[in-house]
This record gives C-alpha cells, sequence and structure tokens, in this order.
C-alpha cells in the first residue's frame, strides 16, 4: 500500500517510515525541516518539503491508502513559552491537513498524540479512560487534535486512531533523537557520556518516588513504530480509537542514568536541580488496550537495550565507532 508520513524527516517519524518501507509499502515523506533532519528520510521514500498547512497544494493529484501524522512541534517548555505557535502548528495545522486529506479522498489516519494529554495522573499505570487534563499547551494541542479526530470520525468516513507515547527512547536503522536543543533525558545522559556536553543536571530529588525523582515509562523507538503499521491495518471508517503505548514499567530519572553509566562504561558528572516545571511525578501506561486490540506486542522492553541502540547511533554519528 501507498502510505504518506508527515514529520518523517523526524525521530519517530523517519523510524515508522523505515517500518513501512521494510514492509514493503510504498511511502511519502512530508516535512518542512524545520527540526527534521533531510538525511534522517529513508531511502526509498518520496519527499515532499511542505508544511502541513499547505498539504492542500502540496498533495493534490496524488493517492495515498493512509495516513501517519507526526509532523508538530513538541517542546513542553517551548509551549508555555509561545503557546501561540501550538495552537497554530498543531491544531491548525492537523485541520488543514484534514481538510486536504478528504479532497484527496485518504479516510485513514493514525495520529501521533502523547501522554501529556493526562497531565498529573491520579492513579497509575494510567489507562485511556483516565482523565485527560494536560498542564501545558502542547499536551493540550494534542488532547484538541484527538477531540477533533473523534468528532470527525463521527460525522463522516475518516476513520482514526491516536496513538498516545509515553516516553520514547532508543534508535532504529542508524536514526536516532537529534533534537536542536535537546531536552529529554536519554539523549542529553549519552551526549554527556560521549563528551558533547559536560555532564547534566537532575530535574528535582523531592517527588513522591522511591529515590525521589521522576518516574517514566520508557519505549522503544522500534517497537512504537510497529504499532503504527498495527494501527494502519485495524482502522474502521467512521471510527476514531485511543492507545496509549508503553512498557508499562516506570524508571526514575535515577535509574535511567545508572543505566546509562552501565551501557556506556562512563560514570556521568550530575548536577542536582529544582523542578522542571509542568513534570509529573509518575508517568506509566496500560497499554493492555494496545495489546488486546491490536495485538500489538513490544519485542524491546529493556532498558539497556533502548540506551544500547541509542549509544551506537550517537556514537556512529560523532565518529567513534
Ligand atoms: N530530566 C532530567 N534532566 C534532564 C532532562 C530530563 O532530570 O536533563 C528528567 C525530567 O525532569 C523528567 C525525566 O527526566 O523527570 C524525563 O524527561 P524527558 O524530557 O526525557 O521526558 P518527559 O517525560 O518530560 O517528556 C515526555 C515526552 C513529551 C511529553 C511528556 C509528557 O517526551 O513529549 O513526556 O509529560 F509531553
Amino acid at each position: 500500500m501507498n502510505f504518506l508520513v508527515t514529520g518523517g524527516a523526524g525521530y519517530i517519524g523517519s523510524v515508522v517510515a523505515t517500518r513501512l518501507l521494510e514492509e514493503g509499502h510504498g511511502v511519502t515523506v512530508l516535512d518542512d525541516l524545520s527540526t527534521g533532519h533531510f538525511d534522517a528520510v529513508p531511502e526509498g521514500a518520496s519527499f515532499v518539503e511542505s508544511k502541513v498547512h499547505d498539504a492542500g497544494a502540496a498533495l493534490a493529484g496524488r493517492h495515498f491508502d493512509g495516513v501517519v501524522h507526526l509532523a508538530a512541534s513538541s517542546l513542553v517548555a517551548e509551549s508555555i513559552a509561545d503557546p501561540e505557535k501550538y495552537h497554530a502548528n498543531n491544531v491548525v495545522g492537523t485541520r488543514l491537513l484534514l481538510d486536504a486529506l478528504r479532497d484527496i479522498g485518504v479516510g485513514r489516519l493514525v495520529f501521533s498524540s502523547t501522554a501529556a494529554v493526562y497531565g498529573e495522573p491520579e492513579t497509575v499505570p494510567i489507562d485511556e479512560d483516565a482523565p485527560t487534563r494536560p498542564v501545558n499547551p502542547y499536551g493540550a494541542s494534542k488532547l484538541a487534535v484527538d477531540q477533533m479526530l473523534a468528532e470527525e470520525a463521527q460525522a463522516g468516513e475518516l476513520g482514526a486512531v491516536s496513538l498516545r507515547y509515553f516516553n520514547v527512547a532508543g534508535a532504529y536503522a542508524g536514526r536516532g533523537e537529534r533534537h536542536s536543543p535537546e531536552s529529554h533525558l536519554v539523549p542529553i545522559a549519552l551526549e554527556a557520556a560521549i563528551g558533547l556536553r559536560q555532564g547534566l543536571a537532575i530535574y528535582g530529588q523531592d517527588y513522591p518516588t522511591p529515590d525521589g525523582t521522576c518516574v517514566r515509562d520508557y519505549i522503544h523507538v522500534a517497537d512504537l513504530a510497529d504499532a503504527h503499521l498495527v494501527a494502519l491495518d485495524v482502522i474502521r471508517p467512521g471510527h476514531h480509537r485511543v492507545y496509549n503505548l508503553g512498557n508499562g514499567a516506570g524508571f526514575s530519572v535515577r535509574e535511567v542514568l545508572a543505566a546509562v553509566e552501565e551501557v556506556t562504561g562512563v560514570e556521568l558528572e550530575v548536577d542536582l536541580a529544582g523542578r522542571r516545571p509542568g513534570d509529573p511525578a509518575v508517568l506509566v501506561a496500560s497499554a493492555e488496550r494496545a495489546r488486546r486490540e491490536l495485538g500489538w506486542e513490544p519485542t524491546r522492553p529493556a532498558l539497556e537495550q533502548m540506551i544500547g541502540d541509542a549509544w551506537q547511533v550517537l556514537r556512529e554519528r560523532a565518529g567513534r565507532s
């Protein structure tokens, strides 16, 4: 089949595009390269440089069997400082993309949503029926799109799935995390280990968790990408379904850093800093619905494998191996 991947030059999107190609599908990547990298677009994919806002003109006359929509602004701190950007890029951009897709007759969409829609959870693990109370504009923008998709599906022919990612880590087929600036724990710790930055900070040691640092549910980017492939298969016209994607196991910041030291053999220089605004203490997924309904099963649940795969790609990029 023939699929469109918006944001396919980004970290997760490039792995989704790679996995689709490996399964024998045709892939077109649409990306404005504002944060993505052209060299991450896999060989064999067609590339269209465009904002999702301009997808109508960029995709006129093309045919796709489905779309994976990952193009978005995705920095929590930036969203607090510049909420308008998140509304414009994530909400308005998706609205315009949906219009363009309707015009070219595409009715099947997988959307990249986030655990940030749940805000500070009342109970963990978090299932899809948990209250959605985002605590930052990034989470609010993704929730607005989830709701938009549900309404569109109910009103017509669109079939959609929202995949709510927990903390994505690891690398696949030479594609690892490369944000600028980087804000995520695993790549920051690995950059410190390889000497690209001087140590790192632990944000907050007084959370109500066993060691006082935040607990997160880490999922390998290849397992995450595979969920998109199975989701494309189960979408039904007129229906919208939400799935949480995580491993169901929580690791504290200190545990992640210990695993990074173990994998890299480097002792990290750590600064104890205050809490980072907007960080919930514990985010752990219940991905039971995805297991039950999609038959999706993570095959790389070990933190060490995620860190090891990301470490290998970073070393290659830095010319160390
Ligand atoms: N952390 C540090 N030091 C750092 C970077 C991160 O201590 O240098 C801590 C954070 O405070 C947090 C944990 O490591 O407690 C994980 O932080 P990340 O930035 O790696 O990931 P987040 O949990 O903040 O972000 C993820 C997704 C977001 C999503 C968010 C929902 O990447 O897209 O979960 O809260 F919005």
